[in-house]
């Protein structure tokens, strides 16, 4: 069975042809990030013309990339959401065309089992049942997982998510946007200690998270000095030292409470190396093995997508497609009712 993937929540145009025998045939991404920069954020308008622009011509990428045709496709899978109504109706309307002209089911995928799913294509196989820690620009939830489609959420944040929380730090640090990865690399010449930023509810004894207030903190820090080039870094160093503690203390906290040896580890915050260094260190005392995406695969695209349609299809739950090209998107869309 071969799945096209389209991924168009956000920021990112991503198409995929994952077939359940070969696996990933072929991706192709295009990021928005240069357009969207001046702005310091998402332009939502901007965001959909974009992907309309970009569909098609992705298409031909990755048909070309798999050398396969168009017609030996069995199914379209699309994320419905959540994400931002305009962009995700650009996916949703040219998947469902495209699969009502080649008479094949389109299907709506959820963004974030995408991503929840995503380590299963990588090489270092992850296998049921499994905790996962989501940890996006818009989520930061722990989640327990039995099966496909059996996601029980464990514990999420209260404010901002921690990649948001990496996006407004690096703001205030005047590091541009998305500043998440930027401020991972100035992190690495810093020294975190040197200023003191508060661990938000590690001992809440439950999988809850906070992180506007370690952004508020960063804020307070910066109006009490005027901040030298090495400054900043300690202060992106200490960031990233309360947000990955946190982070990590309550994912192996989740492990432990659900005896669970697994733990699997998804979106754009996952390609943090801190983070992934205290979940390595943390989880070898516990017995537990962590899965990550291969690092391509850890902020959006169409792979994931793909990837999740198919396993939706060979589990059986996948929702009954519209025969009449019909379709709808859900911005707002808690995975555990997907
Ligand atoms: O999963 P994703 O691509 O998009 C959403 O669905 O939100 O995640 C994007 C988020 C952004 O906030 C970005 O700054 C963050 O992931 N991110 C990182 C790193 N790489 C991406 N945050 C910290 N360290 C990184 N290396
Ligand atoms: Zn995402």
């Amino acid at each position: 069975m071969r799945v096209l993937g389209i991924e168009t929540s956000c920021d990112e145009t991503g198409l995929a042809l994952y077939d359940t025998s070969r696996g990933l045939l072929a991706h192709a991404v295009h990021s928005q990030v240069a357009m969207h920069e001046d702005y310091g954020g998402v332009v939502p308008e901007l965001a959909s013309r974009d992907h309309i622009l970009r569909l098609a011509p992705l298409l031909q990428k990755v048909l070309a990339d798999a050398a396969v045709s168009q017609e030996s496709i069995d199914a379209i899978a699309y994320t419905a959401g959540p994400g931002l109504a305009g962009a995700l109706l650009t996916g949703a309307s040219f998947a469902s065309g495209l699969a009502l002209a080649l008479g094949i089911p389109a299907l709506p995928i959820h963004h974030l089992e995408g991503h929840l799913l995503s380590p299963l294509l990588s090489k270092d196989l992850a296998r049921f049942p499994f905790i996962a820690l989501l940890v996006s620009g818009g989520h930061t939830q722990i989640m327990a997982v039995t099966q496909v489609g059996a996601y029980a959420l464990l514990g999420e944040s209260l404010d901002d998510a921690a990649g948001e929380a990496f996006d407004k730090t690096a703001q205030l640090l005047g590091l541009g946007y998305p500043g998440g990865p930027a401020l991972a690399k100035l992190a690495e010449t810093g020294m975190p200690g040197r200023f003191k930023l508060p661990r938000p509810m590690l001992n809440s004894g439950d999988f809850m998270f906070s992180f506007s207030g370690l952004k508020t903190a960063v804020l307070t820090a910066a109006r009490e000095h005027t901040l030298s080039a090495q400054d900043k870094a300690d202060l992106a160093a200490e960031f990233q030292e309360a947000a990955t503690e946190v982070l990590a203390a309550k994912s192996l906290a989740a492990c432990r409470q659900r005896r669970l040896s697994t733990l699997v580890v998804a979106g754009g915050v996952g390609a943090n190396r801190r983070l992934r260094e205290r979940l390595d260190s943390a989880a070898a005392k516990q017995g537990v093995r962590v899965c990550y995406p291969e690092l391509e695969l850890c902020t959006d695209n169409g792979a994931m997508i793909a990837f999740a349609a198919a396993q939706r299809l060979l589990a059986g739950k996948a929702e009954a497609p519209n025969k009449e090209g019909a379709f709808a998107v859900r911005p707002r869309w808690p995975l555990a009712t997907a």
